[in-house]
């Protein structure tokens, strides 16, 4: 692993909810961790006029929800700094000397990292700004962070990489999903090409299909300001998903390096068929159940207008015109308000060719033989199940499905949060797990005709797997009508 460089690292947005929550949790711990707090110094700036004891204090009682250590206080009153910032051009400037003035103080060598963690509407203006003040070179390096979502729709996304390309090269800019930061996310490619025994498999000849379940028990909590305009694919389909499904269909790429990595993603999205809007189903929770409580209609939630046509659910099957995936279905579904949280990729294998054993069901009625599954779970508990047929004990030759089931957690122990892994390779300069332009133009290409379709929404009952429509696109392709393979 590459040092840590000494660095100031300038987070747009500090009194922020994902300051808060993610970002300075993350960056204490690995400072903690990599012992190198002493060089590490964090620079929050947003518009409200907070000195930098307000900004220590609020990061004090933040953090100390998750850690106890005496070090915490000594982190917050020496590592933490906070400069308040408009959107004119001496505010930036004003920043510019702050950050100059903060490097010769400590002795910095001018390395800068700058997190937006701002709405997405003020991303290229706060580009420019740093562009313009000189922010965007120095003494050391420099590099801009970008959180989803990158752009609205394909214009939207190229307009923004332009304004970005405009001040900084793609080696200096960092697109976040945070779920290339799970691991898990990341062991698919250790999985995939460090087994030979799956990655023979691993095709049209002995895959049936690939399901993706993104299902979060949540609603739209606080965030209706932002998710209401989004919506659904937007916020989950067009990032979280395509990436899993983009690490899922890669060929092995050349070496391990970020290019390497990402072209082999691209190259996915660009041979995805494009998606049939009469497949697709958009759903929108209404009312429902969870556990004898009742859950209220994404319409009452707050912030949400009573008409609201947003979804909150979506169901599609994509398909990948290559020699490897020909004739197999991946299906993507997502949604709130479903029945539990979890994110599972169920790789369905083909039935043996030829079945040698007369199956009965529980209700005694002939069936065949299950086909393999493997299980790949990221929430809630991370890992890996491998299901197989195994003959009961007894006379009859009767079949039943086990599993091989192994446990991160149990294996390792407490899995890092993913902000601080994402955060470590943006200090170390490792972009293998962040977006590239390409990819995300490729990803909107792809969606964004399912935008312009103006698809029906159809509701669900909070707590169900979703609108009845959705099982039947799904079954179309193949899949079991609800999640069956989604336990482990
Ligand atoms: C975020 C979305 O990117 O991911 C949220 O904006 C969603 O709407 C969240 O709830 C889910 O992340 P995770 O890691 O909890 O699956």
């Amino acid at each position: 692993m590459p040092n840590i460089d000494p660095h100031i690292f300038v987070i747009f947005g500090a009194t922020g909810d994902l300051t808060k929550r993610k970002l300075l949790p993350a960056l204490y711990h690995l400072m903690q961790e990599k012992d190198v707090a002493a060089n590490c110094y964090v620079l929050g700036t947003a518009r409200s006029d907070w000195s930098d004891e307000r900004f220590r204090r609020e990061a004090r009682e933040a953090l100390a929800e998750q850690f106890s250590e005496r070090a915490l206080l000594r982190w917050c009153d020496q590592n933490l700094f906070y400069q308040s910032l408009g959107s004119d051009s001496q505010d930036y400037e004003g920043l510019r000397d702050r950050i100059q003035a903060l490097e010769a103080e400590h002795d910095l060598p001018g390395n800068r990292a700058f997190y937006l963690s701002l709405p997405p509407r003020v991303y290229g203006s706060t580009i420019e700004a740093l562009g313009e003040v000189g922010l965007n070179g120095g003494p050391g390096w420099s590099r801009v962070v970008i959180e989803k979502p990158f752009g609205h729709d394909l214009e939207s996304a190229r307009a923004l990489n332009d304004r970005v390309h405009a001040h900084f090269s793609e080696d200096q800019v960092y697109r976040i999903d945070h779920y290339l930061g799970k691991e898990t996310v990341q062991n698919l490619l250790a999985f995939r090409f460090g087994n030979a025994i799956f990655e023979s498999m691993w095709n049209r000849d002995r895959i049936e299909r690939v399901e993706i379940t993104v299902a979060e028990d949540l609603g739209v909590g606080e965030r209706a300001g932002y998710y209401d305009d989004a919506g659904h694919l937007r916020d989950m389909m067009q990032n979280h998903l395509t990436q899993l499904f983009t690490l899922v269909a890669m060929e092995p790429p050349s070496s391990m390096s970020a290019d390497a990595i990402r072209s082999e993603k691209v190259k996915v999205l660009r041979s995805t068929r494009p998606i049939d809007p009469e497949e697709v189903v958009f759903g929108q929770y209404a009312d429902g159940q969870f556990d004898d409580t009742s859950a209220p209609a994404y319409r009452d939630e707050p912030g949400v207008p009573d008409d609201s046509t947003t979804e909150t659910f979506v169901a599609l099957p994509l398909h990948i015109d290559n020699w490897r995936w020909q004739g197999v279905p991946f299906l993507l579904r997502t949604g709130k308000r479903l029945p539990e949280k979890r994110t599972q990729i169920a790789v369905h294998f083909e039935c043996a060719p030829v079945s040698l054993f007369q199956q009965t069901d529980e209700d005694g009625q002939p069936c065949g033989v299950d086909p393999n599954v493997l299980l790949i779970t990221l929430q809630p508990d991370e890992g890996f199940d491998l299901h197989f047929e195994v003959k009961t004990p007894g006379e009859a030759f009767q079949l039943e499905t086990q599993k091989l089931r192994f446990r991160y957690e149990e294996a390792y122990g407490p899995m890092p949060d993913a902000y601080e892994t994402l955060l470590q390779d943006i200090i170390v300069g490792d972009q293998t797990l962040f977006v590239h332009s390409d990819e995300v133009e490729a990803s909107w290409e792809l969606y964004t005709p399912l935008l312009d379709a103006d698809l029906d929404v159809q509701p669900y009952p909070a707590g169900s797997w979703g609108p009845d429509a959705a099982d039947d696109v799904l079954r179309t392709n193949g899949a079991a009508t609800t999640p069956s393979t989604l336990s482990s």
